[in-house]
């Protein structure tokens, strides 16, 4: 695996550039999925095929590559060697026992606090294909966060400014990404807040007057409306009710079908991950003990621990 250091990165203004030419979210475009397969390129290590019949399904590179994902706080491991990839248009789920570490894996991935040693993280994005992304400088973490990674914490307070309007907590994304004019702010803003079905005629109001799923919404609205690739997602709908929680996992099952945004899920609630989630890692003490397709992990799952999990749920 090709890993760059920060001194291998040729321009962070091209990023940025690369990144500002981006259109802002627009219900009529085809499915990003189909763009975002069609500007794949081959594996850069790859000989020509030689072969006619070559699978198409086995040129697909993944979106995201992460190997050797390890964080220690003192002597506490919190995450140690995890290995995964997340193909685009897939929604990977990460289930396991409290503590096992699984808020930290999304957190490095946005760049919130910097992994151990030897981790790499890889996207593949043209002006970021080959780079390890742990290494890059601090404006093109930046960049990337902004464009391409989008994040929905459990907690809505982590994710949203609870004295600024909800329409206000969306604009804030925009703002970040260069945009000043009002109109186009609010006109943006609301059509995210739309897409991910939140009442607009609520735009104004303060996320501390509204219900858990509503923020969960406006969190959801922030994290796509500069159309990421990938979003992150800890535990979106856990203390919310059954039945907002069926609403919520509708609207991302929907942007996921309609857009076909690469998506990690967290989530303790095997129901979720069964209901959202193409493939599954089973995290346990930081480590991944079981991986695979859901259904198959959670029908018959092979680890022990796994067994647990499954059978405490039944
Ligand atoms: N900032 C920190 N400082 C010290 N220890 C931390 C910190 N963040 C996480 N940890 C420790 O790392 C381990 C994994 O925490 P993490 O929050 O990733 O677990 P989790 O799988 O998300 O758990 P939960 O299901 O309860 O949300 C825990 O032992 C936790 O105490
Ligand atoms: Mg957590």
């Amino acid at each position: 695996m090709a890993t760059s250091t920060s001194a291998d990165i040729s321009g962070a203004e091209s990023i940025a550039r690369a990144n500002r030419a981006r259109s802002y979210i627009n219900f009529d475009e085809p499915a990003p999925m189909l763009e975002t397969v069609a500007s794949l390129a081959p594996p850069v290590t790859a000989q020509p095929a030689t072969r006619l019949d070559e699978p198409r399904l086995v040129t697909t590179q993944p979106l995201v590559v992460v190997r050797n994902l390890a964080k220690h706080y003192g002597a506490v491991t919190s995450v140690a060697g995890v290995d995964f990839v997340a193909y685009p248009g897939e929604v990977l789920g990460i289930v396991g026992e409290s503590g096992s570490g699984k808020s930290t894996v999304l957190r490095l991935l946005n760049f919130e606090e910097p992994p151990d040693e030897g981790a790499t993280y890889q996207i593949n994005i043209d002006a970021y294909r080959e780079l390890n992304l742990f290494d890059l400088d601090r404006f093109s973490k930046r960049e990337l966060r902004i464009y391409n990674i989008g994040i929905v914490y459990q907690n809505s307070h982590h994710g949203l400014r609870m004295r600024n309007t909800s329409s206000g907590n969306v604009a804030e994304r925009l703002i970040l990404a260069g945009e000043r004019e009002y109109s186009r702010l609010r006109s943006v803003s609301k059509q995210s807040l739309a897409v991910s079905e939140f009442p607009v005629d609520r735009m104004d109001d303060l996320p501390m007057r509204l219900s858990g799923g509503m923020q969960q919404r406006v969190q959801l609205a922030k994290a796509i409306a500069l159309k990421p690739k990938l979003l992150l997602l800890d535990e979106p709908t856990t203390g919310l009710d059954v039945s907002v929680q069926a609403l919520v996992l509708d609207t991302l099952k929907r942007l996921q079908r309609q857009w076909g945004i690469t998506m990690i899920i967290v989530s303790h609630d095997l129901g979720v991950i069964r209901m959202l989630a193409d493939r599954v890692i089973v995290m346990r003490h930081g480590r991944v003990v079981e991986s695979g397709l859901t259904d198959q992990v959670l029908e018959d799952p092979q680890a022990a621990y796994t067994q647990q999990l499954v059978h405490a749920k039944l």
